[in-house]
Parts: structure tokens; sequence; C-alpha cells
């Protein structure tokens, strides 16, 4: 249902104060109220309004009480019929000849179903998002299992050596603490490991909390470390120490390195005249950007398809979903950054991203 029509507010303005209103019959419908049932006041429609909308309504109606002011705002509304709704209200400050807000004209509109596509579309999203990185995590199984195996390996080794040192006479116990705290090491080290696999598999809503970037990277490094190592690639790192922090979802940023360092390898597999080698840096932008730089030197992208491999579902790979970079691009952009992709002048490809600073973060 659309449309329609407003508010009048008369003098006294600005605000509420004088707690007149007028409303279409349209108007009243979508607020759910026979005609004859309004209340031509402002303190009716505030009561109309849902409780946690409520004071941002208020704020941005008595921001558009002033000469020329305009008002644009969504907001949930609790039917007399029960039935909850979101609105959108549009509407225009007029003044007298003085210059004096005299009273604000508007519209409002039913947006629900609006809502409830953007509702869906954001749970397809993220539903597409956890399978593409169920996926990426999948191509690293035996990398993430030999990350955890090797602290394993190194607890069941000291727990050995803790066990003949005891057993010596007399018991070398200097020893035995050493080992101890080798094993309660790595033990935390494999539960580390554990925990953040949980946490890239989970279907968590996104929290953004303030990060550095350089152990997001680093952290994503040491799950992909072997699958490097088994595919001969040489990773250089080049971080820039003295990086500010950047607001962000800890799990959505590394699933964009993951990827990014999950494409690299695939397309390093079938060079074999050169050295395959990866390089990740990071670095601040004098716009105060954080800049990101993922290089490979594998098969290259062809430049006239620089922007189609941002698509859903581009992909050259047999088993590929072309899922990865456009769910990468999405992430990026919800944070406020940007993502592009570069053809290297001599072999592979370049992949960078941004991520605005925290305004005033040191690092
Ligand atoms: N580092 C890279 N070098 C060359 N081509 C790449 C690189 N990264 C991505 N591409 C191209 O972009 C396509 C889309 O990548 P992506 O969205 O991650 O999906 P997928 O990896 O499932 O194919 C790949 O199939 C590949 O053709
Ligand atoms: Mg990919």
């Amino acid at each position: 249902m659309k449309n329609n029509c407003g508010w009048l507010k008369k003098r006294p303005v600005p605000g509420p104060g004088s707690d007149l209103a007028t409303w279409s019959d349209r108007h009243s419908q979508i607020f759910g109220l026979e005609p004859h049932d309004v209340k031509h006041s402002w303190s009716s429609f505030v009561h109309l309004v849902d409780p946690e909308d409520r004071a941002r309504v208020q704020l941005a109606i008595l921001t558009a009480l002033k000469p020329h002011g305009a008002l644009e705002v969504e907001y949930r509304i609790n039917r007399p019929d029960g039935r909850a709704r979101w609105v959108m209200s549009k509407g225009r400050t007029y003044c007298d000849s003085a210059g004096e807000p005299m009273r604000m004209v508007g519209l409002t509109m039913d947006i629900t179903e609006r809502k409830q596509l953007e509702h869906d579309l954001l749970k397809t999203q993220s539903d597409l998002a956890r399978v593409s990185r169920l996926l990426t995590l999948g191509e690293l199984t035996s990398s993430i299992a030999h990350e955890v195996n090797q602290p394993l390996v190194a607890v069941v080794t000291n727990g050995d050596a803790c066990m003949r040192w005891l057993t010596a006479e007399p018991p070398k116990l200097d020893k035995v603490r050493e080992s101890l705290v080798w094993i309660v090491k790595e033990g935390k080290r494999a539960g580390e490991i554990i925990k953040r696999i949980r946490e890239l598999a989970k279907n968590k809503a996104p929290q953004k909390t303030e990060l550095m970037i350089n152990d997001v990277i680093t952290e994503v490094i040491n799950l992909a470390g072997s699958e490097l190592s088994n595919n001969q690639v040489t990773l250089r790192t080049e971080f820039a120490s003295d990086l500010p922090t950047v607001c962000g979802d800890r799990v959505q940023l590394q699933q964009v390195i993951l990827n990014l360092i999950a494409n690299a390898i695939d397309a390093m597999k079938s060079i074999h005249q050169h050295p395959r080698e990866l390089s990740i840096s990071s670095r601040a932008t004098d716009d105060g950007q954080i800049l990101i730089t993922v290089r490979d030197c594998g098969m290259g992208v062809e430049p006239n398809i620089l922007e189609n491999v941002f698509k859903a579902f581009f992909t050259t790979k047999k088993e590929g979903m072309g899922l990865g970079l456009s769910i990468s691009r999405t992430i990026v952009e919800a944070h406020g950054g940007r993502m592009w992709a570069l053809s290297n002048n001599d072999q592979g490809a370049t992949f960078q991203f941004t991520l605005p600073m925290v305004a005033g973060a040191h690092a």
C-alpha cells in the first residue's frame, strides 16, 4: 500500500509542541486507523511508532523542523489491529514569511514488503557466504589438519620426555617443568587453531570490533601454511608495523583473505617454469585507508575480464563455485572499503582491497 499525505504542524513550532496533525484517509489506513478514529495529534502518532524506533523518529522530525528542513525516515509501527508494519515517511518543512517554520507536509509509504525482501536477501547472502567459506575451508582441510597435528605431536613428544625425566634417578624435575611448560603452550596452540576454525565454520551474525589487520592476515596464513608449502609456494609478507586499527568482523575479513590465498594457490598450480611466489602486504594510504595487497605469479587474469571475476558464479575452474570474489567484494564494501584486481606486467595477478582506518586509532 502506498501513500499518502501527512502532518500539518501549525505554530507554535518547532516540535511537537503544537500537537496538531492532519492525516489523509490513506495515511490513516496505513496506520491501521479508521479515518474517524484519527486523533489529529502528534502524540497519537508517536504512540503508534514502535517503542524501539520512537526516539529516532522524533529526533528525525525535530531535526527536519527548520527552514527548508527535509525528513526521510524509516521505522516500524504497531497498528491497533496488532499488525506490525515498516513505513517510510518523507516530509518538508514550510516557513512563514518571517522564515519561521510553520508546518511540515509529508507522506508515508508502507515498505514492509521491501524490508522483508531486504531481510531475506541479507539472509541468503549470509548463507551463501558461509557455504563459500566452508568450501574454501574444505580445500584447506589437509593444511588445517597439519596445523592442528603439529602442536599435538609436540605435546606427545614432551609427554614422553616428562615420563623419562620423572623415572630418572634422581628425577630431573627442572626438565619435567620445562616439558610441562611446552605441553601447556602447544596444547593452547592446538586449542586456538580449533577455535578459529570453529568460528569460521559457525553461522554467526557479523560482529564488528576493532581489529589489527596484520593479526587477522597472520591467523589466516597460519591456517594455510602447509597448503602453501605442499604446493611449493614461497610466501613473502610485508606488513607495515604501525598500522591503525580497522573496524570489522574478524571472520568475514578472514574469509576474504582466505579466498585470495586459495585463489592464488590455484592460479600458481599450473606454473612450473619459475618459482611460485605469493606476497601479501599491508600499508596505510594517504587518504585514511589501509591497503591490503595479495600478489601472485600464477596464470594471471586477462585485462578484459578483470571485472568479471567479481561476478557471482564466474569461474574458470572445473570445481569452482565462482562465489569467492563476489562475496569478498560484498564483505569489503560492507566494511566501507573497495576491492579490485590488477593484471601484473610480468606474471600473475594482484588483488587489492582497502578498509577505512578507525578514526584516531593508533597501532
Ligand atoms: N589469483 C588469481 N589469478 C588468476 N585468476 C584468478 C585469481 N583469482 C581469481 N581468479 C579468477 O576468478 C575466478 C573467480 O574466483 P572466485 O570468485 O574465487 O571463484 P572460484 O575460486 O570458485 O572460481 C576464478 O575462477 C579465476 O578464473
Ligand atoms: Mg575462490
